[in-house]
């Protein structure tokens, strides 16, 4: 089955039409991924497939990514971090931290050659549709995804466990319940409220032994120039262990962009001497929480 899952990575390598093959791959070579993490790139590898070497020259094949950010939002908080609000809508049985995605740092090679269909989620849509939900009423989760494989899945996939979209969002799937924000925050007696202001520092003391302590918990300023809880950035190895310490990069990785599915935010790391608000979701007028 290996053998069959590294063959079938060559001809990817080789050329995007044979993709939809990876679809009939065992989920179960996913699991693999954790303590065999390889590389699909190789000077001597590709003059022994044969390849041109001007294929060469370009960094198509780059895998030097080390670190990924996987980034949850609270429903609660996003639509204040748009600028028109009323964009946003909450799907009635969304009650909880909903994954924005997984984006690895700093890679060099991402293709929107890579089609995504409907077919390679397929038996992920539940999961997903509950998990990472479109927030906006102008997008579709589909699109959502799509974006989010465009624009960062497909730079992930030069790694074996992440090289299909089946993988790539069965891992966010893993990670989101690994990650389970609200929770870990409830227990901790932080729960959504109109009323109640929290401080940073006793939000990341509850999580930083869950997510390490290289995580960033962003805030978004609403209307009235509250600060709102809004995001939660997780810092990965690219063998999904946590934390990621890599030379160059810096906090200024942590600011990396909300991506195109959500496309709008300004959220900043919540700061440090000014409380801030964790609001409620209110699937009728998300945008006002609070009234
Ligand atoms: C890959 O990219 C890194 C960072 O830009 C660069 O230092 C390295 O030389 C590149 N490697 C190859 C084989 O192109
Ligand atoms: C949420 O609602 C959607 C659409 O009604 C449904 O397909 C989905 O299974 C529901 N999810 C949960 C967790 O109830
Ligand atoms: C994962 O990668 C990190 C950084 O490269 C390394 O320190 C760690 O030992 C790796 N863990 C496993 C389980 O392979």
């Amino acid at each position: 089955m290996i053998t069959t899952s590294v063959e079938d990575q060559k001809k990817t390598e080789m050329s995007c039409t044979v993709l939809p093959l990876l679809v009939t791959l065992s989920p179960a070579l996913f699991f693999l991924l954790l303590h065999d993490v390889s590389v699909t790139q190789g000077l001597w590898e590709d003059y022994k497939y044969g390849r041109h070497s001007s294929e060469l020259l370009h960094q198509e094949h780059n895998c030097s990514w080390t670190c990924m950010l996987f980034t949850l939002q609270w429903p609660g908080g996003f639509c204040q971090s748009l600028y028109k609000e009323t964009q946003c809508k909450i799907p009635q049985n969304i009650s909880s931290w909903t994954i924005h995605g997984l984006w690895p740092l700093h890679a060099q090679w991402c293709c929107s050659c890579w089609p995504f269909f409907h077919s390679d989620v397929q038996e992920l849509k539940e999961e997903l549709t509950e998990y990472w939900p479109s927030l906006l009423k102008t997008k579709s989760s589909f699109l959502f995804w799509k974006e989010e494989w465009i624009k960062h899945g497909s730079c992930a996939a030069c790694v074996e466990g992440f090289n299909s979209p089946l993988r790539y969002f069965q891992i966010c799937l893993k990670l989101r319940h690994q990650f389970d924000i609200y929770k870990l925050l409830e227990d901790a007696g932080i729960t959504p409220s109109c009323e109640r202001l929290y401080k940073v520092a006793e939000v990341q003391k509850v999580l930083l032994p869950h997510v390490g302590d290289k995580h960033e918990v962003q805030c978004v300023q609403d209307q009235k120039d509250r600060q709102v809880l809004f995001q939660v950035k997780v810092r990965l190895s690219r063998n999904l262990t946590i934390g990621c310490d890599h030379h160059g990069d810096t906090s200024v990785d942590l600011a990396v962009g909300p991506g195109p599915g959500q496309g709008l935010s300004t959220g900043h790391p919540c700061p440090p001497d000014t409380p801030f608000y964790y609001f409620p979701i209110n699937h009728q007028e998300p945008w006002r929480p609070c009234g």
